[in-house]
Order: C-alpha cells, then sequence, then structure tokens
C-alpha cells in the first residue's frame, strides 16, 4: 500500500473540506443530526464518565520511540486473523440501534465496511436482522456479536446457527453486560431503545424467540428481549457450550483482567477483545489500552487479542498495535460518521483512519504492520 496522503494534501483538498475532519467535529455533526435522546445513549459514559474520559486519555500517557532511515515508502498494513488475510488491522465495533443514527442503520454501515474492505461486527440487537445485513453485503467478511441468553440459552444457539448460515466468520460474545450499566444520562432523559423496539432486527427474526412468546404484539417483544439481553448468570461453561455448538471462532469482548485472560485460553476461546464497553458499562474501571500489556503478556502469543474503547485516530490504532493488540475496533468514530452522513459518512471516516495509520506506521519507521512489535513505546 503507497502512501496515500500525497493525494489527500494535494488534489482532493476541496472536496475534503465537505466533512468534517477530527473525531470532535465529527461528534458535533451526529450532535445535530441525532435526536438528544439518541445522542445522549450513544455519546455518554455510565456513572460519572470516569472510563469514557479515561479511555482517550490513556492513548495520551504512551508515546512512541520512533526508528530513523528505515525505508517506508510503502507500508503493509495487511494482518492475518483465523486463516484469513485482511488489508488493514481495523474492525467496525458491535453497535446496536443504528436507526438512532441514521434511517438505513446497519445496512448503511455494512455497505461503507464492505467499499472500505473492513469487517463489521454485527450487535444482536441491531435494527436490522443479520439476514438483512448479510444480504446487503454478502461477500464482505462479518462477524456477529452475541448477548448471550441465560433464560433461553437456546435462543443464543439459534442465533449462532443463524450467522453461521448467513455467511458470518466468527462469534464474538459480549461478557461486560451482565446486565446494563448505570447510565445516567438514559435515566434522566427516559431514553431507552431497546423500549421503543430498535434493537429487535435479530429477535422478530429468531424462530426460537417468537415460539417462546405468549403472543406476538410489541408488548411481549419488548418484554422478552429485555429479560433475554441480561445474564447475570452467565458463567464459562456457557462459553465452552457455545464453542462445542458453532465451528466458528469465538472471541470474548470485555476482557479487562490478565487472568481471565488465561482462563479464556483454558477454554480454548480463540480470540479476545479487551474493551471497556467505551466507558459504557461498570464507570471506574482501566482503561483498556492500559490493561493491554498485561493480558498480553499473560497470553503469551497463544490467541489473537483485539482492542477498543477510546480509539479515536489512526495513531490511538499504531499505539494499540505497538502494545500488542492484532487488531482494532472502531466504534463511535464510525457511528457518527453514519449520523452525519450516512454510508459516505462511515466511508470517510474510515478512509481517514486508514490513511493515518499508514502516515504514522511510517514515521514511526514501521514498513511493516508484522514487525510493529519491535516499536519502542513509553509511559509518559
Ligand atoms: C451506542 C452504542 C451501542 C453499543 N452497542 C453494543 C452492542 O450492541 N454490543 C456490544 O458488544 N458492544 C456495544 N457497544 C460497545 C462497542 O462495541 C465498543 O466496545 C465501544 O463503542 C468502544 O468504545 P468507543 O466507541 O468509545 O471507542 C456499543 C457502544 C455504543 C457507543
Amino acid at each position: 500500500m503507497t502512501i496515500v496522503n500525497r493525494d489527500l494534501l494535494m488534489k482532493n483538498m476541496s472536496k475534503e473540506q465537505d466533512f468534517p475532519l477530527t473525531f470532535e467535529e465529527w461528534e458535533q455533526q451526529a450532535a445535530e443530526n441525532m435526536l438528544p435522546g439518541g445522542f445522549g445513549y450513544a455519546s455518554t459514559g455510565a456513572g460519572r464518565g470516569e472510563t469514557e474520559k479515561r479511555n482517550a486519555e490513556a492513548f495520551s500517557k504512551w508515546a512512541i520511540v520512533p526508528r530513523i532511515l528505515q525505508d517506508v515508502s510503502t507500508v503493509d498494513m495487511s494482518v492475518k486473523l483465523f486463516g484469513r488475510s485482511y488489508k488493514t488491522p481495523f474492525f467496525l465495533a458491535p453497535i446496536g440501534v443504528q436507526v438512532l443514527a441514521y434511517e438505513e442503520a446497519e445496512r448503511a454501515t455494512a455497505k461503507a465496511a464492505a467499499v472500505m474492505e473492513i469487517p463489521l461486527i454485527v450487535s444482536t440487537v441491531s435494527t436490522c436482522s443479520l439476514e438483512e445485513i448479510a444480504e446487503a453485503v454478502p461477500s464482505a467478511p462479518k462477524w456477529f456479536q452475541l448477548y448471550f441468553s441465560s433464560v433461553h440459552p437456546e435462543l443464543s444457539y439459534s442465533m449462532v446457527e443463524r450467522a453461521e448460515k448467513s455467511g458470518y466468520e466468527a462469534i464474538v460474545i459480549t461478557v461486560d453486560t451482565v446486565m446494563a450499566g448505570w447510565r445516567e444520562q438514559d435515566i434522566r432523559s427516559g431514553f431507552s431503545p431497546l423500549a421503543l423496539g430498535y434493537g429487535k432486527g435479530n429477535y422478530v427474526n429468531d424462530p426460537v424467540f417468537m415460539k417462546s412468546l405468549p403472543n406476538h404484539d410489541q408488548e411481549s417483544v419488548i418484554a422478552s428481549i429485555f429479560e433475554n439481553i441480561q445474564h447475570p448468570n452467565l458463567t464459562w461453561k456457557d462459553i465452552a457450550e457455545v464453542k462445542k455448538r458453532t465451528s466458528l471462532p469465538v472471541l470474548i469482548k470485555g476482557i479487562l483482567h490478565p487472568e481471565d485472560a488465561k482462563i479464556a485460553v483454558e477454554y480454548g476461546v480463540d480470540g479476545i477483545i479487551v474493551s471497556n464497553h467505551g466507558g459504557r458499562q461498570l464507570d471506574g474501571v482501566i482503561a483498556s489500552i492500559d490493561a493491554l500489556p498485561e493480558i498480553v503478556e499473560a497470553v503469551k502469543g497463544q490467541i489473537p487479542i483485539l482492542l477498543d474503547s477510546g480509539v479515536r485516530r489512526g495513531i490511538d490504532a499504531v499505539k494499540a498495535l505497538a502494545l500488542g493488540a492484532a487488531g482494532v475496533l472502531i466504534g463511535r468514530p464510525f457511528l457518527y460518521g453514519l449520523a452525519a452522513a450516512g454510508q459516505k459518512g462511515v466511508e470517510k471516516v474510515l478512509e481517514r483512519f486508514i490513511q493515518e495509520t499508514e502516515v504514522s506506521l511510517a514515521l514511526s519507521g514501521m514498513a511493516d504492520l508484522k514487525q510493529i512489535s519491535k516499536l519502542k513505546m513509553v509511559r509518559q
């Protein structure tokens, strides 16, 4: 991949000005386009917002010690995961209820991800069903994120089976959501996208879910989604059971403690996503970038480790990769791109992530991402 910012700087400047540039500018545009309840839901953290703030600040405390006089005229950003090559280390984080940002919701995001060749992780609480999304981008790489249902484990297995049938390539089980976090903004505004039915796509298209309902009116559907989405008694045994029921790689999202990472390896989990859910779950927890080094040390390269929470620009991704992440999930930035300008907005956000990452790798003296563990990082 040649360094693309030359084009950006020389040819295309006027067109670029039609779009926001920084995360803060995209967020501002999203705030203008979204309804206040939806924007509050998407943008705030749990509790007093300590972790949400810490996520972003923590990246600034890690500094790169670059190398010079390497030939960086081309940069190879490709990564290999679970036997498949990807052009970049980026993934789109599972974000539910995307209709809050844009009417076409996950379908628009999926199309943008396909254009940019970035895999998409589809949430359990998507507005559209996983099948509709797969139909919109049949050949694009996609993973499915599962909120395990403890009350109806069969529902979870059914969703996993549907994902496998529809061409999804991995299952991500989110485990930091045993119940919803203490989200004061939503309490204040009385806003719940699930209560409004915005996250029902995967439920109402599931035969096990529909069969379990006393009747099929909206009220029963919503009540049952609330019942199924929380999983306070989820344990490693359930993870092992999901592993048994699918031939797809299974990743766990929401690990912050190195001991949990070790247990994941013991249970045969195929990958880990270090994440604190963007500060939306337990407030006061460690920034995910700060949790990463110890987890990398504990896992000893046995399974790939990905990271999200607070990744706002290409240089953040470079830091995460240098600290041992095999891939990086982009969350709120793409959601704001979707709210600002639909599919094109998501494409622009992703394009800039890719471009800034390329430039940053080159300026760090890293022509090949496979060598990134050699990049020296210090705490400042
Ligand atoms: C509005 C919103 C909805 C989300 N929905 C889900 C979800 O359905 N499943 C999930 O595993 N994570 C969900 N997440 C968490 C993201 O996958 C990711 O961990 C988080 O956005 C990372 O933080 P950042 O966006 O601040 O970088 C959601 C995040 C946001 C902002």
